[in-house]
């Protein structure tokens, strides 16, 4: 049993290690010697397990994930075990009468990221290393700070300077970063991570590191173990940087090699349409061409240099999926909506029900097919978001599916009065 990483563009072999990209500048992926005769049942096995790592809906599936890792390197706070619900208004809002929603915001920090992140600061620790960073729109830098600090480990973490959503900002500081708003947006500050790796050698856990996409490849193992190993037709998920896009890619292709599952579904990748170089690269080919000044209300998305593209292209090719965008006001509808269904989530993750909506109007889904969306970050993120939606404060965006707050006077009687009208 081993692992090592291949070059994703010169296919050029590396023993495990620092290393992030290629001699060619290609991007590193692990590639594994899966063990012999794998087979689901080892992992619905420990559906049980109480015990740290096997008790994380990551490390539960280790054998996929970091095989040759030592459990004592292994930093993890129970991750995954994320919920997977269904809604009646849910189904009538994207008219599908089969979606559900995989609510990643149900991690320890509230994001999908904790994923990658237990299975990046547990590979840190076995290299030794002892300074970590990332570039973010906040839920990387949130996830990273936390997985640092239980590691013992100096984080830094490269914020675009009031681009970040207040929840996340707060959580970067109190676990402890130090953290740094780079003048710009967070392409500019992904420049700069680079650097800092090349120059400075400090260890980068961005969804450039290869691990990353190890751990979040765990959101389709999971989704499917929930559903007893069989494939939905669809899975939706938003897109910014592009890494889980890669990693869902990655985790089919391997299940579809080891025969664990018998179809593939379909990837949908959703971009908002300020920031959509991805939708624009599938609809036009050749090279990705930046969006030089992303603009989306989902601060998380926005991105107008996403690093993994070829890989996610690969992956929506190879599952014959799709690129769709979504306008601010279809996320912040839909967000409302799942808000709504007392599910919740903070704006970027609704890109993928509105994304559902879309496809299922375009007749691209059929309203008979089987459709998981993610649900990447939780309501508590950005409740300023939140609060100008239903407080209708938000320029250009019209609030329809507004819950306004209803004001009174001290007294029953306004009480009764404020309750009996229509709202
Ligand atoms: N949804 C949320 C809530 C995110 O935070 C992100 C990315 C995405 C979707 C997009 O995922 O990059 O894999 O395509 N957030 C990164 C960050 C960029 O820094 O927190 P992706």
């Amino acid at each position: 049993m081993s692992s090592r990483f291949r070059c994703g563009l010169c296919g050029r072999e590396y023993p495990l290690g620092r290393r992030i990209r290629c001699s060619c500048g290609g991007l590193l992926e692990v590639e594994h010697d899966f063990p012999e005769g794998l087979d689901t049942s080892l992992f619905d096995g420990r559906l049980s397990s109480r015990h740290p790592p096997y008790n994380s809906g990551v490390w539960r599936f280790k054998e996929l994930i970091h095989p040759i890792i030592d459990e004592r390197y292994i930093v993890s706070r129970g991750e995954g075990n994320t919920g997977l619900y269904r809604h009646r208004r849910l189904s009538a809002y994207v008219g599908l009468k089969e979606i559900w929603v995989k609510h990643e915001g149900e991690n320890p920090t509230g994001s999908f990221k904790d994923r990658g992140m237990t299975v990046g600061i547990s590979e840190a620790r076995r290299l030794g290393v002892k300074a970590v960073i990332c570039a973010s729109t906040g839920n990387t830098s949130a996830s990273l700070a936390a997985y640092a600090a239980q590691a013992e480990l100096r984080c830094i973490v490269l914020l675009p300077e009031g681009g970040v959503a207040y929840g996340k900002l707060a959580q970067a500081i109190a676990y402890g970063a130090k953290v740094v708003e780079v003048e710009g947006g967070f392409d500019e500050a992904m420049h700069l991570l680079e650097e800092a790796v090349e120059i400075l050698g400090i260890y980068p856990l961005n969804s450039i590191n290869p691990w990353r996409l190890e751990g979040q490849k765990a959101i389709v193992l999971e989704l499917l173990q929930q559903r007893d190993w069989r494939p939905p037709d669809w899975i939706i998920l938003p897109a910014g940087n592009l890494g889980n896009t890669s990693a869902f890619g990655k985790a089919l292709r391997e299940l579809r090699e080891l025969d664990l599952i018998d179809e593939i579904p379909r990837l949908a990748a959703i971009q908002a349409e300020g920031a959509n170089p991805f939708y624009r690269l599938w609809r036009e080919g050749g090279e990705l061409k930046p969006v030089e000044r992303p603009r989306t209300i989902a601060s998380a998305i926005r991105i107008g240099r996403p690093v993994n593209w070829s890989r996610a292209l690969k992956a929506i090719e190879w599952t014959d999926g799709v690129v769709e965008q979504v306008s601010d006001q279809e996320i912040m509808d839909a967000k409302a909506l799942v808000d709504r269904c007392g599910i919740g989530c903070e704006p970027a993750s609704a890109a993928s029900v509105a994304g559902a909506k879309k496809l299922v109007e375009m007749s691209i889904i059929d309203p008979g097919e089987k459709v998981v969306c993610i649900l990447t970050g939780n309501l508590l993120k950005d409740p300023d978001l939140t609060i100008r939606y239903h407080r209708g404060e938000i320029e250009g965006i019209k609030p329809h599916l507004a819950n306004r707050i209803i004001r009174i006077e001290q007294g029953i009687e306004e009480l009764e009065e404020a309750l009996s009208s229509d709202h």
